[in-house]
């Protein structure tokens, strides 16, 4: 009797293994390129954030179409070279067919060539420049998508509030030539603001290592414009905003989603605008919920990075299942048909693989950043 019960429990038990054996769970692998070390890494780390969440949040309920994912994740670093090494690391060695990034253009331009070619689906979740999806003969590069609105929309938008809910009539414009999302958001608003009748009154450019903006700022003093128009990433715009206190310059400066950092220096740029994704005061209950799982988790408001980047991975995720393979031709497919309700808003994809988004104005006060307005395109 008693050896009769020994061997049935141990016939479960070898029955149990050779079935775990046998089902292994199937893995996902997917990574994301962002920025966590270089000039800019408050937007890496929000961005690994909101896509480690996301992933968390599918791998317990069940995995993607029953696989677990496995999150790759890559410092990237808002540059180039390192950016093309981290693309070719995870498709190569790693194997991945899905990208959750780069945030910024600069970076995400290069990437894109690499996973296209590679038939790798990628989804930046922030950057906006209009080349990321788009090759230069205006061919949409089938396997490239991304989850925010682009810069053509972003500056006309900055250029209407400078216009006409700040009375604008003259703006300066600083850029660095080098940083294609810096350029491409200063040539939008630039188009835009004229064409409401402003008027540019200097432009001046300067490179990401500089550090000592008096020169520039000296003209700007001289020109006296009703705004300046800084569409760079919060590190630059610490600096300048700062100097120009200095020198007693009290034009609001204005920019763009670059903005959006917890290192923004608030104080010196008290005063000023820029255009962002989100507001993490917006009551819709998919921004509530949303902040609050985050805030559970990590302990601190997620800002827009943070928020697209949980966004574009969901979006990824839909896309799989609504495919019902990992087969990124059919992930490609289901992504062109889909509508997506995320946190920043819905998303479907224009023939250019842009969702149409509306954006949102921010105020800087000394006590932080504030909700100022939402723009719809
Ligand atoms: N839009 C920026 C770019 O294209 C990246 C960015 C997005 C930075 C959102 C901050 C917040 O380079």
């Amino acid at each position: 009797m008693k050896s009769l019960k020994i061997l049935s429990i141990l016939l479960i038990v070898a029955f149990l293994a050779a079935g775990c054996g046998a089902k292994a769970p199937a893995e996902l692998k997917v990574a994301v390129l962002a920025p966590l070390s270089g000039p800019v890494p408050t937007f890496g780390n929000s961005t690994r954030d909101g896509f480690l969440l996301a992933v968390e949040e599918w791998n317990a309920k069940g995995g993607v179409l029953g696989m677990t994912v496995v999150p790759v994740v890559e410092d990237s670093q808002c540059t180039p070279d390192p950016a093309v090494n981290a693309a070719n690391k995870v498709i190569n060695q790693d194997g991945v067919h899905y990208i959750i990034g780069e945030v910024c253009s600069k970076a995400s331009i290069p990437v894109s060539e690499i996973a296209n070619a590679a038939g790798v689906i990628q989804i930046s979740p922030t950057s906006t420049n209009p080349s990321v999806t788009v090759d230069a003969n205006g061919v949409t590069k089938g396997y490239i998508f991304r989850a925010c609105f682009i810069d053509p929309f972003q500056g006309l938008v900055g250029a209407k509030f400078a216009a006409e809910n700040l009375g604008a009539k003259t703006a300066f414009l600083m850029v660095d030539q080098a940083n294609d999302y810096v350029k491409g958001l200063a040539e939008a608003f630039k188009t835009s603001f004229t064409a409401l009748g402003g008027t540019i009154v200097g432009e001046e450019s300067y490179t990401a290592n500089d550090t000592d903006f008096s020169a520039i700022l000296a003209k700007v003093a001289d020109a006296n414009p009703d705004v300046i128009y800084l569409p760079d990433y919060y590190n630059i715009v610490n600096l300048a905003a700062k100097q120009a206190k200095e020198k007693g310059i009290t034009a609001p400066f204005m920019g763009g989603d670059g903005w959006d950092s917890t290192d923004l220096d608030v104080v010196a740029a008290a005063g000023g605008y820029f255009t962002n994704h989100y507001s993490a005061e917006d009551p819709r209950p998919e921004v509530q919920n949303f902040v609050a799982a985050y805030t559970a988790k990590y302990g601190s408001t997620p800002d827009a990075l943070a928020t697209l980047a949980y966004d574009a991975t969901n979006l990824m995720f839909q896309a799989i299942t609504e495919a019902g393979a990992d087969d990124t031709a059919k992930v490609k497919a289901a992504l062109e048909a889909i509508t997506f309700n995320g946190v920043s808003g819905t998303i479907k994809f224009d023939a250019s693989h842009n969702p149409i988004k509306s954006a949102t104005i921010l105020k800087v006060t000394a006590d932080g950043v504030k909700f100022e307005a939402v723009v719809n395109p």
